[in-house]
């Protein structure tokens, strides 16, 4: 089948049961581990850097010895990582290389509407857009694709990137840093025999690829110090969650959630990491002997598909000494949470489906309605209720740094006790959040971040205030030829 602009790509062919599976063409921990590259702005001035990055079709290798066609941006996948300090402004110009129409949402921070990614706002091939980012907000974040109804193909072909901000406060703790500060990019695909990607999305339920990929690298292998680490998690996968776990059953540290640091260190053994949560974790590898071998699991979870390798992440393995000055501060950050009385109001978003369809409130997606219309600096608190049975769904709010009020009139787990903008909606469960709608008015989304639900129509729009600029009225620029 074509899809996707001209690519040849197996869609939604039977792969299971008669193919080999791609999770047996290459054995977990032998591939070595490496970051995203960090990209260099083209240009900076006193108060803004300007960055350039292309959407483009590149033929990558992921399983060794075989090419995979991808999108990337700037060609690879994952995309490079940009780092920015806070309050100095981004400006990056997003060209389209491609055959196939994008938008470019960067994931966790108030943007203006129109430079906000939204999903009907298009950049066509051969057009760019300069988007500007205020960086406003000291935290990990990504950019990658929101094209409306085609955002979870365009990602897994691979246009997602990280984004972090980090401000003087954060600089000043005496975390892991450096070397020591890593991201860890997480996303399952699939492969065809000859490396090709496949795209299945099980007739619009679901994303299961059976390779599990850190920074590009499926299953890879890490040599560390016997000291502390931190590391920035993303979860970039189209719609596999996963339940993160130490294999020498030894604590893990939250010390950031979506939104930046938490007030204070926590400890968990295991942790759900949704479609595009990010946690910031510390892990001590100072009680392991040189020669342990420490791997980052996946517990699974239901509703995902648990079979084959699907269960590895990636190996750390312990290969020298080192003197570790970083430390872990009991305070980590002073967050003003809100509380249930700041609220002005209660919604409800029901998340369930009907006719293969994901619908919010049993309604799709309309360019042209409005669900929810918050004043500007107004608190209110969004119960988010998933009745669709034993599915999942990580619900991602633009412009909001919430908190999650209960989960099933249950506190929040421990490692979710800071700023949030995805909300985990488990099976049969109801989450209340509360968020302030600010800095800007404006129309911004809200949708499932199951990219395939998203796509088929979990997705919705609120607007905070009255008058704010069309999203759509800062329209694309064509190249120059
Ligand atoms: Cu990460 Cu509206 O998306
Ligand atoms: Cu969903």
């Amino acid at each position: 089948a074509l899809a996707g602009g001209g690519i040849l790509l197996p869609i939604g062919i039977q792969y299971r049961g008669y193919a080999q599976r791609t999770d047996e063409r290459v054995e977990p921990f032998t591939l070595a581990f490496r970051k995203p590259p960090v990209l260099n702005p083209v240009r900076s001035d006193s108060n803004t850097d300007y960055y350039e990055i292309a959407m483009q079709i590149a033929q990558v290798e992921i399983l060794p010895g075989r090419r995979t066609q991808i999108w990337g941006y700037n060609g690879i996948f994952p995309g490079p990582t940009i780092k920015q300090r806070k309050h100095r402004q981004s400006v990056v110009r997003f060209i389209n290389n491609l055959s196939i129409n994008t938008s470019v949402h960067l994931h966790g921070m108030p943007s203006l509407p129109q430079y906000d990614g939204y999903a009907e706002d298009l950049i066509s091939p051969g057009f760019y857009k300069d988007y500007v980012y205020p960086n406003s907000v000291a935290s990990i974040m990504w950019y990658h694709d929101h094209a409306i109804g085609k955002t979870s193909f365009n990602a897994y072909m691979g246009l997602a990137g990280m984004y972090i901000v980090q401000d003087d406060e954060e600089l000043n703790l005496p975390l892991p840093s450096g070397d020591y500060d890593i991201p860890l990019i997480i996303h399952d695909k699939t492969f065809a025999a000859n490396g090709s990607l496949i795209f299945d999305d099980q007739a619009q339920h679901s994303v299961m690829g059976e390779v599990i990929t850190v920074n590009g690298v499926p299953w890879p292998r890490m040599e560390v110090a016997n000291r502390k680490y931190r590391f920035r998690v993303l979860n970039t996968s189209i719609s596999r969650s996963y339940k993160l776990a130490l294999s020498t059953g030894n604590d893990i540290t939250v010390i950031g959630t979506d939104d930046g640091l938490m007030p204070r260190p926590m400890n968990t053994k295991d942790m759900r990491l949704g479609m595009a949560e990010r946690y910031d974790l510390i892990i001590d590898f100072s009680k392991y002997s040189i020669g342990t071998q420490v791997e980052l699991q996946n517990l699974g979870l239901p509703n995902n598909d648990n079979t084959g390798n699907t269960n590895k992440i990636m190996r750390f393995d312990v290969v020298r000494s080192e003197v570790d000055n970083s430390s872990i501060p009991s305070t980590l950050r002073n967050i003003q949470f809100l509380s249930e009385s700041d609220a002005v109001r209660t919604r409800e978003f029901v998340f369930d489906r009907s006719n293969r369809m994901w619908l919010i409130n049993d309604k799709g997606w309309d360019k042209n309605r409005v669900d929810a219309n918050p004043q500007l600096e107004e608190v209110e608190i969004w119960r988010l209720r998933n009745t669709s049975g034993l599915w999942f769904h990580p619900v991602h709010v633009h412009l909001i740094e919430g908190q999650i009020l209960d989960r099933n009139g249950q506190p929040p787990f421990v490692y979710e006790r800071g700023l949030k903008d995805v909300f985990y909606v488990g099976e049969n469960e109801t989450v209340r959040i509360i968020g302030k709608f600010k800095p800007n008015i404006g129309k911004y989304m809200y949708h499932c971040h199951n990219m395939v639900h998203e796509d088929h129509d979990m997705m919705s729009q609120f607007e905070v205030g009255q008058g704010g600029i069309d999203p759509m009225s800062a329209p694309p620029k064509p190249l120059p030829a």
